[in-house]
């Protein structure tokens, strides 16, 4: 009997046809491309643990949230202490921050995170109990220019991938008073509607009553016609804050709208929130969200220092790409596929491709000693764009017939020259563009 796989989680294998986001070379390569940006703005990377004692995350993500209250996988270890497998990373990074003291280092000071977040929620599509993050945060600058230096790395990331029709939603949650204002109205306004509520936001009423504006429930989207926004409510400063970050990224061309309603489902925020949102992917839209949160270090016991960061998440930003027109991910190509005939063939061709792939070019070495016609359309099968065949002959001659696979065209080279001959060669067609020395 077969042990299945947990619901909500999956494999992230070399390739899968049925669900070619799960591939991991298309996670490699949009890694690849996050990391290189966030490093174009001297972010560097951080490896936290995957688990911390809970109460980190009830101090910073808070205890009403949903997070919190309903999906962390929360447990006790041998020594009786509450651990929780980490539902997200800017908890952790406060943590390590202080810890380590990282904000009395220069370059400490923006810091990137990649790896797996884990929350008990209903699994569906672009939803998963352990899904993965890239996230960013920048810890100690005050200033909407930070903000908004913060949102251009994020715009920049998307587009550097070949994202389209996505849309940032910015807003303000404002300052500790705002916020309390804004809970009271918008508790007024609800509450004679509050037996038409869902029986979510009735919940929601009582402990975190800003979460019911993130409700998809019709009757409480009908109980929030006409109800107040938390703009009216912002103080002179924060709608200062605000206008400038707008300010600047009308003027870096980064589009935005305003998201009147956003709110995020974290504690830790104050002032400014985003939230990246694609059209392609139904319920579960939000690809990355962020915002600032500049009392969350000095309540995790360090000093008081503002911050701001975001994390994408990245099954959605896959899933969006891969719907995205234009965008072509194909798998890796094996460039050389060498096929040796017999033992003393097995130890020219290792040889051989050792120093191919000196010059790290990808090079397959067929050692399965099948049949020459069962090896070729293997080599075939898998895509290789030139195959070697080295038999007796060609150790004797010193030469080998280069395929290439494609076009069926074959030609002769010494096989001194055929390192070279792969260093030179990015074009599809190399043939035409190599002139091996004769020498050797
Ligand atoms: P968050 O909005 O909770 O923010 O998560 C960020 C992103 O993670 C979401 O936009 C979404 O793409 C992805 N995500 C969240 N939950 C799931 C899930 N169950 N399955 C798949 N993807 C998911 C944070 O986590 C904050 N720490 C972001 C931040 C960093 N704020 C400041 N710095």
């Amino acid at each position: 009997m077969t042990v299945p796989i947990p619901p909500g989680v999956y494999d992230i294998v070399p390739r899968d046809p049925k669900e070619p986001w799960r591939s991991s070379y298309i996670w490699n390569r949009v890694e690849t491309v996050l990391r290189e940006v966030a490093e174009s703005f001297c972010c560097r990377e951080v490896r936290l643990p995957m688990f911390e004692r809970t109460e980190l995350f009830q101090r910073s993500v808070g205890e009403s949230s949903d997070i919190v209250s309903k999906e962390m996988y929360t447990f006790e270890d041998r020594g009786g202490r509450s651990l929780s497998l980490r539902p997200e990373g800017t908890a952790s990074v406060m943590r390590a921050c202080i810890d380590k003291q990282l904000y009395l280092l220069p370059e400490a000071q923006r810091l990137f995170y990649l790896g797996p977040m884990f929350r008990y929620d209903r699994p569906q599509a672009g939803r998963y109990r352990q899904f993965y993050q890239f996230g960013v945060e920048m810890i100690g600058n005050p200033h909407p220019e930070q903000d908004a230096e913060l949102i251009q790395m994020i715009w920049t990331m998307h587009e550097r991938l070949g994202m389209k029709d996505v849309v940032i939603g910015l807003n303000s949650l404002g300052n500790e008073a705002t916020r309390r204002h804004y809970r009271e109205a918008l508790q007024a306004h609800c509450r004679p509607h509050f037996s038409e509520m869902s029986e979510e936001s009735q919940r929601r009423f009582h402990v975190n009553p800003l979460r019911i504006l993130d409700s998809k429930d019709e009757r409480d989207k009908e109980v929030l016609k006409g109800a107040p926004t938390i703009e009216k409510f912002l103080d002179e400063v924060s709608r200062r804050h605000f206008a400038r970050v707008q300010e600047l990224l009308t003027a870096l061309e980064v589009p935005f709208s305003i998201a009147a309603s956003l709110v995020r489902g974290l504690d830790y925020y104050n002032h400014i929130v985003f939230e990246v949102t694609s059209g392609k992917l139904g319920a579960q839209n939000a690809v990355a969200g962020g915002g600032r949160y500049d009392g969350l270090m000095k309540e995790l016991g360090g000093p008081d220092l503002p911050a701001v960061g975001f994390a994408i998440g990245l099954e959605r930003l896959i899933l969006t790409l891969l719907k995205t027109e234009g965008v072509e991910m194909g798998p890796p190509k094996i460039r050389l596929h060498i096929i040796p005939l017999g033992e003393k063939a097995v130890q020219a061709a290792m040889c051989l491709a050792g120093r191919v792939r000196e010059g790290n070019v990808s090079c397959f070495l067929d050692l399965s000693a099948r049949k020459l016609k069962a090896a070729m359309q293997q080599a075939s099968g898998m895509g290789s764009e030139y195959v070697l065949v080295l038999g007796e002959e060609e150790l004797t001659t010193c030469r080998a017939e280069l395929k290439e696979m494609s076009t069926g065209r074959t030609q002769s080279f010494p096989l001194d020259a055929i390192p070279r001959f792969f260093q030179k060669s990015a074009q599809e067609s190399a043939f035409d563009h190599f002139t091996s020395c004769n020498k050797c």
